[in-house]
């Protein structure tokens, strides 16, 4: 048995042993926290896209860091699976991206004909700049891989493996990030639309560049989005098609 001394001595020794403790590991998380949260990359334009997600209040959909609701996918780490190009296509007219189902609020703020291109873009890549922030903060492995199993697959060009199909080494990044959220190619990428896989032998290359850049004017009903593709970026896109041919 203590006696009421040592007790007492145990009590205000432990007591100061752990205030010690919890001070020092205080001190050591307050110095790692500029590190991991990367401060010095919070740029006014990840101020910016932080008050457009507050603003149109994202969160009462979405999760960031597991804060908000679970009625939208999380989306954290949203810049591994998404590139710059497919957010800016997707926030203009979210249901273009994953046709026929249940619709994402469209901000009109996106839109470049209403607002003007410069303002518009300005916004797109503010929120881009924001999810690029916080993608970067250190979490721990936090979140897991949240279900994109339906529609539009993940995309971006780090996801996609050209060992196991080399003909998409000379793939354009458009292609990647965009057609291939919808269309796959060797089995990799979306199943929104057809597999492109031989497309180049399904059709020829006036019915392709004809597709690619307006599609509605082949099929008035169709849900492939018209990308407004068009000169360079069209033609290396086309060209990449063309290679597209069925292997033995
Ligand atoms: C009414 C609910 C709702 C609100 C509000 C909302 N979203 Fe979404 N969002 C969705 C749904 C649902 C999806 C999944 C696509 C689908 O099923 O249409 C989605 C998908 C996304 C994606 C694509 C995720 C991926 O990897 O495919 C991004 C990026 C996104 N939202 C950003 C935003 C931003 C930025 C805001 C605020 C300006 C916002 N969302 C507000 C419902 C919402
Ligand atoms: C939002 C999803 C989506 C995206 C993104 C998309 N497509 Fe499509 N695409 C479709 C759908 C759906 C069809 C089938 C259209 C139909 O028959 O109405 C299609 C059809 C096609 C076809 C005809 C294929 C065939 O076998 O009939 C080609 C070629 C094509 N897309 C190329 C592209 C290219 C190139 C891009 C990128 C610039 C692209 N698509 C982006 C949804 C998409």
């Amino acid at each position: 048995m203590l006696t009421k001394s040592a007790a007492k001595a145990f009590f205000l020794g432990g007591t100061a042993l752990c205030s010690i403790a919890f001070v020092l590991l205080t001190m050591d998380t307050l110095k790692q926290m500029p590190d991991r949260s990367n401060q010095d990359q919070m740029s006014e334009s990840v101020v910016r896209g932080h008050h457009i997600w507050n603003q149109n209040n994202c969160m009462g959909c979405h999760t960031i860091m597991g804060e908000g609701a679970y009625y939208a996918p999380e989306l954290t780490k949203v810049m591994e699976r998404r590139s710059h190009e497919w957010i800016a296509e997707f926030l203009k007219d979210p249901e273009r991206m994953y046709p026929g189902r249940r619709k994402m609020t469209k901000y009109a703020m996106f839109d470049p004909e209403e607002v003007g291109a410069e303002v518009a873009a300005g916004n797109v890549a503010d929120v881009v700049a924001f999810f690029t922030w916080v993608g970067e903060i250190d979490l721990n492995g936090f979140p897991s891989e949240p279900d994109m199993s339906f529609g539009a697959n993940a995309s971006t060009t780090s996801l996609i493996d050209t060992s196991v199909d080399s003909s998409l080494a000379s793939a354009p990044e458009y292609f990647k990030t965009i057609c291939m959220s919808c269309h796959s190619v060797g089995l990799q990428g979306g199943n929104v639309g057809p597999a492109l896989d031989g497309v180049a032998d399904r059709y020829d290359a006036d019915y392709l560049s004809k597709w690619v850049s307006d599609p509605q004017s082949i099929k008035a009903d169709t849900t492939m989005p018209n990308f407004g593709l068009k000169g360079e970026q069209l033609e290396e896109i086309l060209t990449f098609l063309a290679t597209l041919t069925e292997k033995e």
